[in-house]
């Protein structure tokens, strides 16, 4: 998959399901398709029905917010790639920082999900993030570096060619404190690096590295500008159709 400007809005656990038809409404008929794609996220509820009125604007496209890793079977309250297939869903969100956090996933399993996903022929749009003490202490490079090693680098140079990865650092997602431009851009480029070590310089420049926390129309322009910027994960901007679109056109 070669590098491309992507607008991905994670609604994670909002909007009840007439809300969130209104918002996926809302952006088919606001936003003017570009070479930029915009992917919605949207609680599992919402998918199939989202997936219908988006069928037409072709710059969109449908995403889970996670994942089980086993194909099907005795996992109450689980949602499969097969049932995310059959949906229209063509990406999926793994390791978001409240997945770590709130549900205990290491990289360990989110590297199970990450070959679940590509077995099933989707799109993984990889989350990585340090926290504020890691940041503080100056070691969120190394602690990146490593979500990135142990749930990443053990795919082939084709399988990682399929992979979108989001930086998002913790101190940054629904504060209102966005990194800096420079921030962001300092961090996509030592992913890029660790890719270029890891396999090689076109795979590295190949890979769509977004950034999320706090991104808002305001700074859309500025984070999206950086030359290692390919676009933003947006959590609480995505809930309104107005933002999201100004957000798509920041490119
Ligand atoms: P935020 O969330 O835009 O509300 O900070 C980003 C995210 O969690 O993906």
């Amino acid at each position: 998959m070669s590098r491309k400007n992507i607008a991905a809005g994670n609604w994670k656990m909002n909007k009840n399901y007439e809300e969130g038809l209104e918002l996926a409404r809302g952006l088919a008929a606001k936003s003017v398709g570009s070479n930029a794609l915009m992917i919605l996220a949207t609680p599992f509820i919402h998918l199939k029905a989202v997936g219908d009125i988006i069928k037409d604007a072709s710059h969109i496209h449908l995403a889970a917010q996670n994942c089980h890793q086993n194909a099907s079977g005795a996992y109450t309250g689980e949602t499969s790639l097969d049932m995310l297939k059959s949906v229209g869903v063509s990406h999926v969100i793994l390791g978001h920082s409240e997945r770590r956090e709130y549900f205990h996933e290491s990289n360990e399993l989110l590297a199970e999900k990450v070959n679940a996903v590509l077995e099933a022929g989707l799109t993984p749009i990889f989350c990585c993030g340090e926290r504020l003490d890691i940041r503080e202490a100056d070691t969120h490079v190394a602690y990146v570096a490593n979500q990135i090693k142990e749930s990443l680098f053990h795919l082939s140079e084709a399988d990682f060619g399929k992979i979108i990865i989001a930086y998002e650092p913790i101190w940054a997602i629904g504060t209102g404190v966005t990194a800096s431009p420079k921030q962001a851009q300092d961090m996509h480029r030592e992913i890029r690096q660790m890719i270029a070590g890891k396999y090689n310089a076109a795979t590295a420049d190949n890979c769509s590295i977004l950034y999320g926390g706090s991104v808002k129309p305001a700074n859309a322009v500025e984070l999206f500008g950086q030359p290692d910027v390919d676009g933003g994960l947006v959590g609480g901007a995505s809930l309104k159709a107005d933002d999201f679109c100004a957000i798509y056109e920041a490119f």
